[in-house]
């Protein structure tokens, strides 16, 4: 690659220390800045629900505009929608005063457990290739580089660290890599992040295959490579692949074992010039070289345009899966509304991990529906049943005061504001490092009476008081290790408080960093009284309204990070709850607040189902914005909802098993696996409806036969018009069907798609465009099949000549016809249209 003057001169400048600080972060958000020679640390932030900024959350009261999942922008299907939010997510990491984004996730939905679903768009590799490259184009348009990850084969949490994904060859050509490669040749990222696990057994950070040959060889990436946090392994072996920059600071295999490496002689000083030029060309592309050498304080801007944005994109997203006609409502006819589940008062607005922050506002679906519904309508809420595996941090603000050293000592050195009773701390609390203690204070008022549980998780040791009384001491008897706090906290202490509804109590938290590492602090949980028959309770409210709305799903400890889920079936009693609701009110909508597919045996005794995902923060406004129709429900399904756990493709093959993930069904991920096996799904691929109606015209295609090596591609075109009486949103999906291959492949594969608005009676033409990586597969060839054939010739005279094995690898088009269908899901393709492929070098 050739790096401008400025560049070369600067590394002609660096030390061999200097080019080794470079290489590995300077903390845990920031590479190294060198102001010898003027080069400033450039910081980076998580992604892709927001710009999180510095900390974690629950670590921090600084708040980000936190965007709907890219789940949910998968479901969108617009591309153009994607690029706004990117754009606005990319202008948050800049007030976060950040340059590098560590997004987006493109890895698949191959699995409905895998924990971090949420953060990726889709089970097809196009669809997941064009959002995200639409999410790239949009952040990078706004000053940083995006960090595409986890690059490859991250799609299973369980044991992420150490085990190695077994992906064949065309599955890791047709499926895994594509959306890397959108995210390269068409959104031209900057950056890219290596996974945690191995792929087919080298580390992904040391993978010399990925990096240097594919990534870089073939697609043409000249951006920088970083690794995941701590995800790396062998110096050498890194620096050789092509690692750029070890993350975080101050490196295990770059830093000081990079100094020790090349004072052994194991590595030259000249090959850290390659991964420097890359780190220090991407920095000045994005104007980093000019930033001040310490980035500015973080700033939390909360705007007015980005919360609509945000509305938006989550009502765009929003699939309506089922429908009798009583949705959208008419709020006119409404007397009185059952609301009911468990996120019915807090819905969950993104998943947990590193992708979660903390909303600059969030807009609540109670409220919001009060509000549109007016004063005239009785909304009356009951939760139903409960899903939080560990009692919810209290929403109260509380503030702690923080002195140095580990038993009060003093006076308080510095204080923190927190909008719950999570109070964490990320690293070293400035001015005063890692050996710290505090007293936190908030007061709460129950509006109900009887029996309270409070809960302590700590990192570190904490009591809690209750207006003076101790109720929960973890110094005293300190639970032992569990999952929670990011795997860093106790296990989970409880108490049972007897407390009177209308008091306001005061409740005191005293903290010593004593006995921790890297995250302190606890979170104090709450659950209120035990309603005796929770789910009665309901469905006697939903008996007497005229419409039970149910909120079902998860949470983020549910979907999240660290973890996959175990089972398909939503948490709790949730599906009893769906079920006796729905027997006592014929007009029960379900909304589903899940990121991943959840089994649902309950679909035809519903009147309606909403899968209206992790929304970010305006999600309440757009959830209410579908349910009364000031909003289409214009989403539809990047990923199959299969009727039970047992028909998705991965059943069998995950999450892992000694140390492997076996990616069994190969190509046949999602969709390409229930048509090949002829399964039923419970909702399809691409599906979704609308309030109004469309029809997609027979297409017509630019030219009915293709030569590949002479031809672009074609352009498939058909009329879309809207026969409803609303305006309303239309999918058109074009997915391409060989009839012939040499190689097995899946019956069908999403190769474009277009979505079109549309006013009542209005009629557009969409254009698809199909090149030729539309009509090809990879063929691994076999280098050694001409050998094996000559030795058995005598015994197979039919065995194919020479000329005809494959023994290369490489994209092939086989000729032969294809079918071209297009219509609305990958079960409704009610069109279709030739298109034959003629031998680019026909035997003469
Ligand atoms: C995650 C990455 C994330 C990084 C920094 C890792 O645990 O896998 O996606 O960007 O942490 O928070």
């Amino acid at each position: 690659m050739s790096a401008s003057e400025r560049v070369e001169q600067l590394i002609r400048d660096l030390t061999r220390a200097e080019k080794v600080l470079l290489l590995a972060g300077s903390d845990m958000w920031s590479s190294h800045p060198v102001p010898r020679v003027g080069i400033p640390r450039v910081k980076v932030t998580d992604g892709p629900g927001g710009a999180r900024g510095g900390s974690m959350p629950g670590a921090t009261t600084t708040t980000s505009l936190n965007v709907p999942c890219a789940a949910a922008l998968g479901a969108t299907w617009n591309t153009e929608l994607i690029e706004r939010v990117g754009r606005a997510v990319g202008t948050e990491a800049r007030t976060k005063s950040a340059r590098v984004l560590l997004a987006p996730t493109v890895n698949i939905h191959r699995s409905p457990l895998s924990g971090r679903n949420f953060e990726c768009y889709s089970e097809d590799p196009n669809l997941s290739g064009r959002a995200g490259a639409a999410f790239i184009r949009g952040a990078q348009s706004s000053g940083v580089a995006t960090t595409v990850k986890h690059f490859v084969g991250n799609e299973a949490e369980t044991e992420r660290y150490t085990t190695s994904s077994v992906i064949d060859e065309r599955a890791l050509r047709e499926i895994y890599l594509v959306p890397f490669e959108f995210a390269v040749t068409e959104g031209e990222t900057l950056g890219v992040m290596t996974a945690y696990n191995r792929m087919n057994g080298p580390w992904c950070a040391e993978h010399r295959e990925l990096l240097s040959e594919i990534l870089r060889g073939e697609w043409g990436f000249d951006g920088f490579v970083i690794s995941d946090w701590f995800a790396c392994a062998h110096t050498e072996d890194a620096l050789r692949a092509g690692l750029d920059l070890e993350m975080p600071g101050t490196g295990r295999i770059y830093g000081a074992a990079l100094e020790r490496a090349l004072d052994a002689g194991d590595v030259a000083e000249s090959e850290l010039d390659a991964p420097v030029r890359r780190l220090l060309d991407v920095f000045e592309r994005i104007g980093a070289l000019d930033d001040p050498i310490e980035p500015e304080p973080e700033q939390a801007v909360d705007r007015v345009e980005d919360r609509a944005l945000v509305r938006e994109a989550a009502a765009e997203s929003m699939v309506l899966l089922s429908n009798s006609g009583v949705l959208p409502l008419d709020p006119g006819a409404l007397r009185t509304v059952a609301v009911v589940g468990p996120n019915a008062a807090f819905l969950n607005v993104n998943g947990g991990g590193s992708a979660s922050l903390n909303p600059h506002h969030r807009s609540e679906f109670l409220e919001s529906l009060g509000a549109r519904l007016g004063t005239g309508v009785e909304i009356v809420h009951v939760a139903g049943c409960d899903i939080d595996t560990v009692a919810p941090a209290l929403r109260i603000a509380m503030r702690a005061e923080i002195h140095a050293g580990t038993e009060w000592a003093g006076d308080a050195r510095s204080t923190a504001s927190f909008r719950s009773s999570e109070l964490l701390f990320f690293g070293p609390v400035d001015d005063i490092g890692e050996e710290f203690s505090f007293r936190a204070s908030g007061s709460f008022t129950p509006d109900r009476s009887g029996v309270h549980t409070f809960s302590l998780v700590q990192a570190g040791r904490a009591r809690v008081s209750i207006d003076g009384d101790v109720v929960l001491d973890g110094i005293a008897s300190p639970p032992p290790p569990g999952p929670e706090l990011y795997g860093l906290g106790s296990r989970e202490m409880t108490a049972s408080v007897e407390l009177d509804a209308g008091h306001t109590y005061e409740l005191q938290i005293d903290y010593t960093s004593l006995f921790s590492a890297v995250l302190r602090g606890v979170k104090l949980g709450y659950r209120p009284p035990v309603d005796t028959d929770p789910i009665a309770t309901a469905v006697a409210a939903a008996a007497r309204a005229d419409v039970a709305i149910v909120v079902v799903g998860t949470n983020a400890h549910w979907e999240s990070e660290g973890h996959d889920r175990t089972s398909m079936d939503l948490p709790g009693e949730q599906d009893e709850l769906v079920q006796q609701v729905a027997a006592a009110n014929a007009n029960t909508v379900v909304v589903l607040n899940t990121a991943s597919p959840v089994t649902m045996d309950w679909t035809d005794s519903v009147a309606a189902i909403v899968q209206g995902w992790f929304g970010g923060q305006e999600m309440g406004d757009a959830l209410v914005d579908v349910l009364v129709g000031d909003a289409e429900p214009a989403g539809r399904l990047p990923t199959t909802i299969p009727l039970r756990v047992e028909h998705n493709p991965s059943f069998g093959n995950f999450p892992t098993e000694n140390g492997e993930v076996r990616y069994g069904e190969s190509l046949l991920v999602g969709y390409r696996w229930y048509d090949a096996r002829a399964l039923p799904t419970r909702f399809p691929f691409g599906h979704g409806l609308s309030y109004t109606t469309c029809t997609i015209d027979a297409p017509s295609v630019s030219q009915a036969t293709l030569r590949t090596d002479a031809d672009a591609g074609i352009t498939v075109e058909a009329t879309v018009t809207n026969t409803g009486a609303r305006r309303g949103a239309e999918v058109v999906q074009c997915y391409v069907a060989p009839r012939v291959s040499a190689l097995a492949r899946p019956p069908k594969e999403l190769k474009a798609f277009a979505k079109v608005w549309l006013d009542p009676g209005e009629s557009t033409v969409v254009r698809l465009e199909l090149g030729p990586r539309a009509f090809a597969y990879w063929d691994p060839g076999n280098a050694g099949w001409p050998e094996l054939v000559a030795m058995q010739r005598d015994c197979n005279p039919f065995a194919p000549p020479p000329e005809a094995m494959r023994t290369t690898a490489g994209w092939r088009i086989d000729p032969g016809v294809f079918d071209i269908l297009v219509g609305r899901s990958s079960a409704d393709l009610a069109q279709r249209v030739e298109v034959t492929v003629e031998d680019p070098t026909p035997a003469p």
